[in-house]
Parts: C-alpha cells; structure tokens; sequence
C-alpha cells in the first residue's frame, strides 16, 4: 500500500515538472541559444525541447553536465561548447529549492557549477520547479558545496568553522557518496552537503562560502534567476525576479 502512494506521488511530482516544463517552452524561440540544466526536471524539459526540434524549433543547446549532453543529443538537439556560444539568450534549470526574492539553492543532482557557469552566461535564467521547492526561507535542503578533491577535509573543517562565525555553530559538512564511492562532479571535485537550517542572510553566507581557499563553488544562486516557473496543483505560476 506504501508503495503504490509513493509511486503516485512520483507521478504527481512528475506531471508537475512536466507542467512547469512546458511553460519553459513558451520562452524558446527559434535561433536562440539555451542552457541546458541538469537534474529531473530539465530532463522532462529537455524531452519536450526535443519533441520541438524535431517538429522544426532551431536553437543550439548548451549542457551543464555529460548525461545531459548525452540525452541532449539523443533527442536531436545540437550543442555547443559554452565559449562558442556565449552569450547565451536563456538558460533553463530546475532548482532544490527557490524563495520569494528567487535565491536558490541548487546542486543536488551534483551539477552546480556548469550550472552557475552557465546561468551567468546567459541573458536570462528560467528556473522550473514543483511547488514543493518554493520556500519561504532557503536552508532545509542541505547546501551542497563543492570542493577540490586536494585537501579536502581540511577544506571542509574550515567551512565548519566560517559557518560557526555567522551563527550557524553546529554545521557538520557530509563528504557526498555514491554508493560506496565518493561522488566525483565532472569536473573531478568533490561535494559536500551543508545542513545549514535557515539560512538567515543568504549574499553574506554566499560571499564568506566563495572566500575559502578549496571552495570552488556552492549552490546558493543570488541575484542569477529572472523568472521562476512553479507547477501546483492548482496551477502554474511564473514569478518575475529583479534580473
Ligand atoms: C542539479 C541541480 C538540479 O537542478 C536540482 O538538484 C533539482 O533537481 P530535480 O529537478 O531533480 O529536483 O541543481 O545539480
């Protein structure tokens, strides 16, 4: 019985990616060039994407990640490298999770920094999400942070303590795994997820994170998304951010 609610539930979240996806499509013309996001939820765009290019729809794509541009290519979307092609009309990504002044926080699927690289080098940023990542205050999904794999618990000890020094005493970073392995960005750096709880001053916490020497980069987005599509029950709403 357990089971059969949780394959309903996928399939709930799903039809609502699938929702906020579509409206995406209403912002892609023809001869622009995008951003591809990573994660569940551009996947799902990504396939409708697909569906318009066969149907005719020119654009040249962007990939934040290898299975991206693997599935990307698939679908009969043309790539380019991102120096080519910069710089990029629109980039659509999903989201861990979004609040009211559109900060984000991004990096579950592992792909934040193409992603980030990526989101800047575009014109505009569309994010596409399920109502479940619309939050109030951003904090619950741990931050992911990614971090060179030379040195990096050291790294991760002094991200504890520049945590410590904004109020945030207790965080403990988890090195991320897949399966037995440690999980590997494609960029060869490692991850570590942040409980940060709710983060009360997201460009301060975002600014000390990018000071540590063996930070590459984290998953709080400030100030980059223009628009974010949420798909409810009820509807899909498109919030305008200040970009
Ligand atoms: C990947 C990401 C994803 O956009 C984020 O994790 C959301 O993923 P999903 O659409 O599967 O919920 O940042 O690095």
């Amino acid at each position: 019985m357990a089971w059969i609610g949780f394959i309903a539930a996928m399939t709930d979240s799903n039809a609502l990616k699938r929702a906020a996806g579509l409206r995406a499509l209403d912002f892609i013309e023809s001869g622009m060039k995008v951003g591809l996001g990573s994660g569940t939820t551009s996947e799902i765009f990504l396939e409708l994407l697909g569906t318009r290019v066969r149907g005719g729809l020119k654009i040249i794509g962007v990939p934040t990640s290898e299975r991206i541009a693997r599935l990307a290519t698939g679908y009969g979307i043309a790539l380019s490298e991102l120096d080519a092609a910069a710089p990029l009309d629109i980039d659509v990504d999903g989201a861990d999770e979004a609040d009211p002044d559109l900060n984000l926080i991004k990096g579950g699927g592992g792909a934040l920094l193409r992603e980030k690289i990526v989101a800047t080098s575009s014109k505009r940023m569309l994010v596409i999400a399920d109502g479940s990542k619309y939050v109030d205050r951003l904090g619950r999904f741990p931050l992911p942070v990614e971090v060179l794999a030379f040195g990096h618990g050291t790294t991760s000890a002094r991200l504890a303590a520049a945590a410590a020094t904004l109020g945030y005493p207790a965080l403990a970073p988890v090195l991320r795994h897949k399966g037995d392995a440690v999980f590997k960005t494609d960029s060869g750096n490692v991850i570590y997820d942040c409980s940060f709880g709710a983060i009360t001053d997201v460009p301060r916490l975002a600014a000390t994170l990018s000071q540590i020497a063996g930070v590459v980069d984290h998953g709080l987005y400030v100030g980059i998304a223009s628009l974010l599509i949420i798909a409810r029950e009820c509807g899909v709403e498109v919030i305008q951010g200040r970009k």
